[in-house]
């Protein structure tokens, strides 16, 4: 497994990270909270030592389970990153969204922030957190203001690390510029690319870590979803435009040559698609979205694989045949 540096902090996280995302259940359609323990123990024995959640997740579920799944393991050994800034339990001027009959709302002001880290610790089951990072910007707060309660919670010793998520590149100088910013949050894969231009020269730029959310494209990149996979209820793929049949056709035709080289290798697609990914600039890791045994062996297992120049070429040519998920509107 690489590890590499969570930015310019020079903390290390290896550079394939499990996301816990789809264990937490909410707009995955449930999950079987012992195949997620499961999941995250796999990954760990697999040299993944860096686990993305969020207070959201599952409203708290996501960071119990983890918290459950790392009792009895060194806690020193694991790179814990979690995030703030989205309340299902109080009213704020930001509606961030409604679901399942609860509505989350954005705040990332002082109190907010201290009375959240806290919250996450004792679910996490630890006193310290890694990396703390905004789910999604306020426009209510100052951003100085937010990075100076990040600040004030890393010399406590209550964080290590900080980092964004969902930001502009302007917001992100802005607060590389006001304090000590470790990373960012986006999504990023063969089939979304829009940081190419946006974030990534940013992060480059300010040495800060870029952190990949939906890597595989939510499964996509896996070249196993067609027409006849069934998602269950509450699973955010079942009526999403970019898991039409049309989308899932391309999709596969662009992977065709990623396919024939995985079968040459003997390796996945996945795990092409993910070391591709490890391998662009400014990318520094992967946070694959992981539910079971067999998805963290194979994941994990992406993050040791090497690409030559040829597979890099080969894969780079079947991302820019990629038309975009806008030409299916
Ligand atoms: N900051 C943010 O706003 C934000 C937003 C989104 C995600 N994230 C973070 O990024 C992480 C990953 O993103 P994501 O979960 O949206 O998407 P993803 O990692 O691209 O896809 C994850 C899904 O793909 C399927 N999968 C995983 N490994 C597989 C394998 N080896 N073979 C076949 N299918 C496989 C699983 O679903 P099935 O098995 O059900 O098909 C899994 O839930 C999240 O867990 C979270 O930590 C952050």
């Amino acid at each position: 497994m690489k590890k590499r540096q969570l930015g310019k902090n020079g903390m290390q996280a290896s550079a394939v990270a499990f996301g816990a995302w789809a264990i937490g259940g909410w707009k995955w359609g449930g999950a079987d909270a012992d195949a997620s323990v499961g999941a995250v123990h796999a990954s760990l024995d697999a040299g993944v030592d860096f686990i993305d959640t969020a207070a959201v997740y599952g409203f708290g579920l996501s960071e119990e389970i983890v918290g459950k799944a790392i009792q009895g393991r060194a806690r020193q050994s694991i790179i814990l990153a979690t995030k703030c800034g989205l309340r299902w339990d109080i009213e704020t001027p930001v509606l961030h969204a409604e679901s399942e009959g609860r509505r989350i709302f954005r705040t990332l002001d002082e109190q907010s922030i201290r009375w959240e880290v806290q919250q996450s610790l004792g679910r996490l089951g630890t006193d310290y957190i890694d990396l703390y990072q905004t789910h999604w910007p306020d426009p209510e707060t100052e951003l100085a203001e937010v990075v100076g309660t990040l600040d004030a919670l890393m010399a406590e010793g209550v964080i290590r690390a900080w980092g964004l998520c969902n930001e502009s590149p302007e917001r992100l100088t802005q607060a590389a510029a006001l304090g000590s910013l470790s990373t960012d949050q986006e999504r990023y894969s063969m089939l979304d690319r829009e940081q190419d231009q946006a974030n990534l020269p940013v992060c480059a730029q300010h040495d800060l870590g870029f952190l990949c959310y939906s890597p595989i494209a939510q499964g996509l990149l896996s070249g196993k979803i067609d027409s006849k996979r069934q998602f269950n209820e509450g699973d955010l793929r079942a009526d999403n435009p970019r898991f039409a049949p049309a989308v899932l056709d391309a999709v596969q035709a662009v992977l065709a040559p990623v396919e024939s080289l995985a079968r040459d290798r003997r390796v996945t697609t996945e795990q092409l698609v993910l070391a591709w990914t490890l391998m662009q600039p400014g990318v520094s890791h992967v946070l694959v979205g992981t539910r079971d045994t067999q998805q963290a062996a194979v994941n994990a297992a992406a993050g040791a694989i090497e690409l030559n120049t040829e597979e890099l070429t080969l894969i780079s040519q079947a991302a820019n045949a990629w038309p975009g998920f806008e030409s299916f509107a």
